[in-house]
């Protein structure tokens, strides 16, 4: 497909010459022969076998995991993120590593520190009145590596840094035909090796002891709760911390579409009366599963869906010559806003999780009430081996919870609550992730914050969600 550069003579490919065979080839025909089909809206809060997580993602992405531009997974690792149920062990394994990293108590003891320091840099008073995007993502990285690895400032070689911003750019900006994604594409190849090499350095280091602090990082509970076991390897798990970069992009997403809603003028008037109301009674009671703020934080979530779709593949019965890579995604935000699992869906609500059915309620019993003859999966725990006394279980639907010290963290377990997507494959980083918003909310509140469109010439264009880019227009003020 590529040209070649004397002119008049040769055929003319389709694509620009600077498009090299390999990448055209890896990259860009599987993108043009895949389609993508929109599922239904689920009325229990599980996915069918029959959708499978089986290597469910966009096939143009390969090249960007994995050498040769096809998965790899059994010699360059895998993420659970493309594990289909069977493949996962006896009991969703992975899934249930993946959150006994991220258990409300870690959150609480070992991880909190960091996103109040995120929040203080981010809202220090020189960034007052810039575009709130840019100043996010000069902190971003830092958060991501510390957390993961126990790295940042200079601990994070130049070659990693490309490779994270090629990788967000390639999901951001998405069509590989563009020249922007080529160029983020090939940054993040040509630095991944640079990349790996790093992170098996810092996994030895955690193994090995010499890294401070070295229990506020998810390796060091993916190491002690997987054992380096079959569904949590060494490769999985350096894979896995580059992978992140796909769930953990959904927070900028987030905080860019909760800042818009709260801004005092253009925002969500209901929004931030729910939100002055909640921060006045009490943010933290416990006077129920959720406290007021996991509340609000939730609808927010159901209400601005930062991740559109949960994406299956699915066996096909007759096939087209292109239909070899078709994916299907179970829509979230409308199946949150469904009438059949809210009587007012449309209406800004925290309150509707004081009675929405929990992973803790959905038992064998529930299962029954749903006229099932059983739990489509089965109650399965996996105990710490980290020193802690507790263990990460499931509903009987598939979602996985923590329990520590004896006390469940359940997460609301109804279709309509889509954000997080659903059953056994439900987001493992749910906890942390409300948790990263909720510490938002508090620096806002705390600091007397507000939020404005700002008036920009042109604002800078940030590639934040898979498929999403955001104008960076909107800023801070601080009270005055
Ligand atoms: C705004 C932030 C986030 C949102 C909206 C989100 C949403 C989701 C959704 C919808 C799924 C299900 C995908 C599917 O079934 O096809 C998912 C899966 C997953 N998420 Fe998140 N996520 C977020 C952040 C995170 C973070 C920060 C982490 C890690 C700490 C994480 C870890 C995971 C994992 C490991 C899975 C795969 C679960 C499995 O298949 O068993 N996510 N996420």
């Amino acid at each position: 497909m590529q040209q070649e550069t004397s002119r008049g003579t040769c055929p003319v490919g389709l694509l620009p010459a600077t498009f090299d065979a390999e990448y055209v080839a890896g990259a860009v025909a599987p993108f043009l022969l895949s389609s993508t089909y929109v599922g239904e809206t689920p009325s229990l809060p599980m996915i069918d076998l029959a959708l499978s997580k089986e290597k469910a993602v966009p096939p143009q992405l390969w090249g960007l995991l994995y050498d040769d531009w096809e998965p790899n997974p059994e010699e360059e690792g895998v993420t659970v993120f493309m594990q289909g149920y069977e493949n996962r062990g006896p009991n969703n394994e992975p899934n249930k590593i993946s959150v006994s990293a991220v258990t409300p108590d870690l959150i609480a003891t070992k991880y909190r520190p960091k996103l109040v320091r995120f929040y203080e840099r981010l809202f220090a008073d020189s960034n007052a009145g810039k575009p709130l995007m840019g100043c996010y993502f000069d902190n971003y990285y830092d958060l991501y590596w510390d957390l993961h690895v126990g790295a940042t400032g200079d601990a994070v070689p130049n070659e990693v840094r490309q490779f994270s911003a090629g990788f967000n750019g390639v999901l951001g900006f998405k069509f590989p035909t563009s020249d922007l994604v080529r160029d983020y594409y090939m940054q993040a190849r040509a630095t991944r090796e640079a990349l790996k090499e790093w992170l098996h350095t810092r996994v030895q280091a955690i193994i090995d002891g010499t890294v401070k602090d070295a229990d506020t990082t998810f390796v060091y509970y993916w190491l002690k709760n997987g054992g380096q076991g079959e569904h949590f390897r060494r490769k999985d798990i350096v894979f896995e911390c580059f992978h992140n970069f796909l769930a953990f992009s959904q927070w900028g997403n987030m905080v860019y579409h909760t800042a818009e809603v709260l801004q005092a003028h253009g925002g969500n008037p209901e929004v931030r009366a729910w939100f002055e109301k909640t921060m006045l009674s009490g943010p933290d009671q416990t006077d129920n599963s959720f406290t007021p703020l996991d509340r609000f934080v939730m609808e927010l979530f159901r209400t601005l869906s930062p991740n559109a779709g949960s994406l299956s593949t699915f066996q096909p019965r007759q096939q087209s010559l292109s239909g070899e890579s078709s994916n299907i995604y179970t829509p979230h935000l409308s199946t949150s806003m469904d009438p059949r699992h809210w009587r007012d869906p449309q209406a800004f609500d925290p309150d509707r999780y004081l009675s929405a059915p929990t992973t803790v309620d959905n038992d064998e019993h529930r299962a029954a009430q749903a006229g099932l003859a059983r739990c489509p999966f089965p109650k399965e725990s996996l105990g710490f081996k980290d020193g802690r006394n507790g263990e990460v279980t499931n509903s009987a639907f598939g979602a996985v919870y923590g329990v520590v010290d004896g006390e469940p963290y359940p997460v609301c377990d109804t279709a309509g609550y889509a954000p997080f997507g659903f059953g056994y494959r439900r987001c493992a980083g749910e906890y942390l992730t409300v948790e990263f918003v909720k510490e938002f909310l508090r620096a806002v509140w705390k600091q007397k914050l507000t939020f404005e469109k700002l008036d920009l010439a042109t604002a800078a264009k940030v590639p934040v969600n898979p498929g999403t880019v955001l104008d960076d227009n909107i800023g801070f003020q601080t009270a005055a």
